[in-house]
């Protein structure tokens, strides 16, 4: 099964994203054909800096390497390396009605924070759609912010397919199950536009610094307290063996334990489980060619798909030779 996924290029990489998407999209190479790119025209939308853009696509890269991306197998590259997708968005963007994108609730959202839209934000769900289909995706996995931007491209495929012909396939309706949300240091979801992330890699002391610092009740010490209330045990359930986790469950509800006592255990364990790939990130930093490579080698390859899908379509409308 074809699986894909795009990721912004919005720095590095922070606990969140890894428990709610990378760890899923790892852990899903075994078995799938696995498509990822870094969504740089995305990114765009919100006019970040030139220097950002393109460190910030590098940075995620290396995330992903040194967390077990398989290099071989799956193919990773960076969205703009293919630029035969906005020729596709543009094929589609004349299938999909105004109002399927006015209904798109990122878009109102944005709107509704006060955000002045641009015309590429409001387009956005059919850039995404000619992700998906230039590379012929069965299965992508999202978070639940993401899910109407895949019903919408079934939505335009099926336009599409009606008017033209059967050109695209349709991606499943079915959507990878998220873990819970990972809670920032101040309890709030952990985001980087919150300014409350900790970051796979950040320096260890810090990680130490920003552990002790979560967010939590007045419990005295000697009270017993609610660990479903608590950040610190929603970070451990992450981290600790289920063994360790009944442990510390049972001493928050029999009281006589300090929240110090258990973000101290937590900064260790969350430290020990990122250790093994600090050293690659650190060999990536100081390999940036080889980074390189890899986003070369993943565009030739996912150029071939998108080549074959885009003539298709183009064949379909018309724009015959
Ligand atoms: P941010 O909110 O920091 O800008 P993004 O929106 O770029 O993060 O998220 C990228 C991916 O990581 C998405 O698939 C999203 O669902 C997941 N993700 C981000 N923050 C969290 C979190 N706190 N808990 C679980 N998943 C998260
Ligand atoms: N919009 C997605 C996000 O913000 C990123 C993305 C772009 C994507 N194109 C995609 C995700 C195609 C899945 C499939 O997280």
């Amino acid at each position: 099964m074809r699986v894909l996924s795009g990721i912004q290029p919005s720095g590095r990489l922070h606990i969140g994203n890894f428990f709610g998407a990378m760890r899923q999209h790892l852990q899903l190479q075994a078995e799938h054909d696995c498509f990822y790119f870094i969504a740089d025209y995305h990114a765009l939308t919100s006019n970040p800096s030139p220097a950002d853009v393109a460190r910030h696509t590098l940075d995620v890269t290396m995330d992903y390497i040194a967390l077990g991306l398989d290099t071989e197998k799956t193919v990773f590259w960076r969205q703009s390396d293919v630029p035969e997708v906005t020729e596709l968005t543009w094929l589609l963007s004349c299938v999909t009605p105004m109002g399927l994108l006015h209904r798109c609730t990122s878009y109102k959202e944005k709107v509704a924070q006060g955000i002045s839209p641009n015309h590429g934000l409001f387009a956005y769900p059919v850039l995404q759609a000619a992700d998906i289909l230039i590379y012929k995706s069965d299965l992508v996995p999202v978070g639940a912010d993401q899910k109407q931007h895949i019903e919408v491209t079934r939505d335009i495929a099926a336009r599409f397919n009606n008017a033209y012909g059967e050109v695209f396939t349709l991606p499943a309706e079915h959507i990878i199950e998220q873990v819970a949300v990972v809670p920032g240091t101040d309890g709030q979801k952990m985001s980087k536009s919150y300014g409350n992330t900790i970051e796979i890699f950040e320096p260890e002391e810090s990680v130490r610094k920003k552990i002790m610092r979560i967010v939590t009740d007045s419990t005295p010490v000697e009270e017993p307290k609610n660990p479903d209330k608590c950040n610190v045990f929603a970070f451990l359930k992450l981290v600790a063996s289920s063994d360790e986790l009944a442990g510390w469950e049972n001493r928050y509800r029999n009281g006589g334990m300090g929240y110090s006592e258990a973000k101290k255990r937590l900064a260790e364990l969350l430290i020990d489980y990122f250790k093994p790939f600090r050293q690659k990130r650190t060999e990536l930093e100081n390999n940036i060619d080889y980074v390189k490579e890899v986003l070369a080698d993943g565009a030739k390859r996912a150029k071939a798909v998108a080549r074959e899908t885009l003539e298709k379509a183009r064949q379909a409308v018309g724009l015959r030779k």
